[in-house]
């Protein structure tokens, strides 16, 4: 199933028939990861608390070659999470949230929400994932991490925290997984046009005291060689690389996807 042929190389070859888990695919970059997989093939496994999101989802999936089902869960419920992620062949741990506070102003309820969310269900998902992965002996860890899990923005310390865990834990499955033949990278951009950076604008506005329409230019893309947002389908398609057959290879690394961000 994941043979690498002659002639033009398929890069996503290999996922379809797969069972790929992905989490947040109520929207913005998981739903894109969603689609991508199910256009390779897969059988999507569609996970996020917003039923009606997932609902769209699953239209949008329409004639695609794979298959959307969906799963409502929230990732605070981490028992849950981690049964419901037996027999995945791929998971992408994608689900995240983001509050842009002072530390000093940071409430410590969103601290821990951000935190379970974004990295103790990844943890859980991974322990309910791998054994069939292992039984199998092929299997993709994909984590979408960020820019932020590589350097520091201020006023986003759950965030900056959870996904430089993240980066640690990918590894650490990568280590792991790798005489099993599963691989664990995470993908990490700069910022993606997608819901959560809209609904942080106006925090941002007053966080750094810049007008709204001026936080796009002047924060989020101050570091960014690249002055443009990242398209959602442009992290999937980074996503369906991962997952196929040429990057067997490739495990325990980040693709950073940051328009040049992270080489200041
Ligand atoms: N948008 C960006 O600029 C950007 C940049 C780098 C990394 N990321 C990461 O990409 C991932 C997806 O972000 P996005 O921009 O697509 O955001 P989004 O807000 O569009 O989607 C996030 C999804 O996660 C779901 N979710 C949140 N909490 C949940 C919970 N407790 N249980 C189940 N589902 C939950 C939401 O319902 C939503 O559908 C996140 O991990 C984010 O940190 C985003």
């Amino acid at each position: 199933m994941t043979e690498i042929s002659a002639g033009v190389p398929d890069h996503a070859a290999g996922i379809d028939g797969r069972t790929a888990l992905v989490t947040g695919a109520a929207s913005g970059i998981g739903a894109a990861c969603a689609l991508r997989l199910a256009a390779a093939g897969a059988r999507v496994r569609a996970l996020d608390r917003d039923a009606a999101g997932l609902a769209a989802l699953r239209e949008k999936a329409g004639r695609l070659p794979g298959t959307v089902e969906e799963v409502v869960l929230d990732l605070t419920d981490l028992d849950a999470a981690e049964e419901t992620a037996a027999g995945t062949d791929i998971l992408v741990n994608n689900a995240g949230l983001q509050l842009v506070r002072p530390i000093t102003d940071f409430p410590p309820e969103d601290f821990h929400t951000v935190l379970t969310v974004m990295l103790e269900a990844p943890f859980r998902l991974l322990r309910g994932a791998l054994p069939h992965m292992y039984a199998r002996g092929w299997g993709r860890v994909v984590n979408i991490s960020s820019v932020h899990g590589l350097r520091a923005s201020a006023f986003k310390s759950a965030y900056v925290t959870a996904k430089h865990g993240l980066e640690g834990l990918s590894k650490v499955a990568a280590l792991e997984g790798a005489p099993h033949g599963v691989t664990s990278n995470c993908v990490s951009p700069g910022y993606v046009r997608t819901p959560l950076v809209e609904k942080q604008l106006a925090d941002q506005a007053a966080a750094h005291g810049v007008p709204v329409a001026e936080v796009v230019g002047t924060v989020l893309l101050a570091d960014s060689a690249v002055k443009r947002l990242v398209e959602p389908e442009e992290v999937a398609e980074a996503v369906a690389y991962l997952c196929g057959p040429y990057a067997a290879s490739v495990t325990g690394t980040t693709l950073t996807m940051d328009g040049g961000w992270s080489a200041h």
